[in-house]
């Protein structure tokens, strides 16, 4: 009988203690701003972190007329949270800037090519450990531009992280494009954030970049 009671009594404390876990670990969650910033940085101690990203100004979808693309403010996000270095992929002709249909229609027609248009300047993404890619959705694809700068790259033994910004589509297949193209690279999970989101809603926006890099 002694035996039973203090199997009964071993469970209901068990039991108590992992409850009182649970409860630590929901408060961690809600926990001081400070304490979720040193989880971020020391996510990725000693590593050398590029943000690469392209991103697109001017009159976009859902968003009107923005004058700081969804992306680029995803991809500054990323650098503060983890100091890493900006490097905007710019392409050497400029997309429209006052008509997002004829955006649309240059970005079907490039993609149907497979084309690669020329990019203005480089990073030497060779110095660096981690490298985060971030860009919009364009025909659920990345901007062919995006493929010019990583095709120009030897990614052998880099970890990259992809990012994009959508309306709908998420990632589409980018992550597995990302990976054929940067050979001999380890690429993990990618975050994707609705392009509305990030432009008018950042504190949310913020949020789910760090809870995503958390979990890197
Ligand atoms: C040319 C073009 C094609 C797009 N195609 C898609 C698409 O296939 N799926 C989707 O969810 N959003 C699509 N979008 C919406 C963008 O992904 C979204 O607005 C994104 O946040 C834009 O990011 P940016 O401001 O950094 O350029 C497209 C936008 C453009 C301009």
């Amino acid at each position: 009988m002694r035996k039973i009671i203090s199997m009964v009594v071993m469970f209901v404390v068990s039991a108590m203690s992992m409850m009182s876990c649970a409860g630590n670990d929901s408060n961690a969650a809600t926990d001081s701003k400070t304490r979720k910033e040193k989880s971020m940085e020391t996510a990725l101690p000693g590593k050398k972190i590029l943000v690469a990203f392209f991103s697109h100004t001017g009159e976009n979808y859902g968003v009107g007329n923005i004058s700081e693309g969804n992306t680029h403010i995803i991809a500054k996000m990323i650098s503060e949270a983890t100091g890493g270095t900006l490097f905007e992929i710019v392409p050497e002709k400029e997309y429209p800037h006052d008509s997002y249909d004829a955006v649309v229609e240059i970005a079907k027609q490039e993609k149907a090519k497979k084309a690669r248009p020329a990019i203005k300047g480089d990073v030497k993404v060779e110095d660096y450990d981690v490298i985060f890619i971030g860009y919009p959705n364009w025909w659920g694809d990345m901007p062919m531009p995006v493929y010019t700068f990583l095709e120009k790259h030897d990614w052998n033994g880099k970890t990259v992280v992809p990012f994009c910004t959508h309306e709908g589509s998420g990632l589409s297949n980018t992550e597995k494009h990302i990976a054929e193209t940067c050979k001999g690279a380890t690429v993990v999970n990618g975050l994707a954030v609705r392009g509305a989101t990030s432009q008018n809603n950042r504190e949310q926006a913020r949020k789910t970049v760090s809870s995503w890099l958390n979990k890197l």
